[in-house]
């Protein structure tokens, strides 16, 4: 071998050095990038009311089987349940973080019996387990109006939730009718900052709503209209 020869040896044998310790430094961060979202180490314990707060439905399932359910069961809703199903409702984002919610819990069965009388379209309320109105708080909103959607994402979770839970429920509206708001209340005596959005009825559902894909792409406008 020439003392040429031996000079573009050295520097090849460097050179091919030099890849393989980026190689094994790099491979890591590649290999963690192709990997799935951990189940964060660091993630905090959530501490829920007596029951799992996993309940072996995964997100999107629970997202695309969810249907409203009117129909339910004799089967009692726990305590524990609906203070689950409010703590996954207080979990909801609210603007500036306000929380501008308030939640009524509602078993008697002689108040719910009443909704009806100024709701047209409550009629499977009455038979439900349990139910949670959600209102909101025009005095903790962070602008005018904002309540409204504080509290649709505070009871799009609930439904969720229990969904997710093997429960049924429907968003029943009192918001935008001024007739159906001053009958709900008059009934449960709510104070006028108190802005009633819903009523969740729940129950274990005697009803199986098939799934139903929705996903129009005629919907969807890409960077301008
Ligand atoms: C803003 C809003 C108002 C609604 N109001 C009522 C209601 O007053 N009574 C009722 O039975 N269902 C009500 N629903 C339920 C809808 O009818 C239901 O979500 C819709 O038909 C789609 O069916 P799904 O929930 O099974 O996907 C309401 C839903 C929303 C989001």
């Amino acid at each position: 071998m020439t003392k040429l020869h031996r000079k573009s040896f050295k520097k090849m044998m460097g050179l091919a050095g030099l890849a393989l310790i980026c190689l094994l430094l790099g491979a890591p961060a590649v290999f963690a990038a192709s990997q799935p979202p951990a189940a964060a180490a660091d993630a905090p314990e959530i501490v829920t009311t007596g029951i799992p707060a996993t309940s072996g439905m995964d997100t999107l399932t629970t997202i695309f089987t969810r249907r409203s359910v009117r129909k339910y069961s004799d089967k009692p809703v726990s305590d524990a349940t609906v203070k689950l199903l409010l703590q996954a409702a207080m979990a909801a984002p609210t603007a500036k973080n306000t929380q501008s919610w308030e939640f009524v819990v509602i078993r008697d069965k002689n108040t719910l019996a009443q909704i009806p009388s100024f709701h047209p379209f409550a009629k499977h309320v009455p038979n439900c387990q349990v139910a949670i109105l959600v209102c909101g708080n025009t005095k903790l909103e962070a602008t005018k109006g904002h309540w409204v959607p504080d509290g649709s994402n505070a009871a799009m979770n609930i439904l969720l939730a229990a969904h997710s839970l093997g429960l049924g429920g429907v968003w029943t509206t009192f918001y935008p009718y001024e007739d159906r708001t001053a009958g709900i209340r008059k009934l449960l005596n709510l104070p006028d900052h108190i802005m009633p959005l819903t009523i969740i009825p729940l129950g274990y559902p005697v009803e199986k709503r098939a799934y139903q894909d929705r996903f129009s792409p005629a919907k969807v406008h890409y960077e301008k209209w």
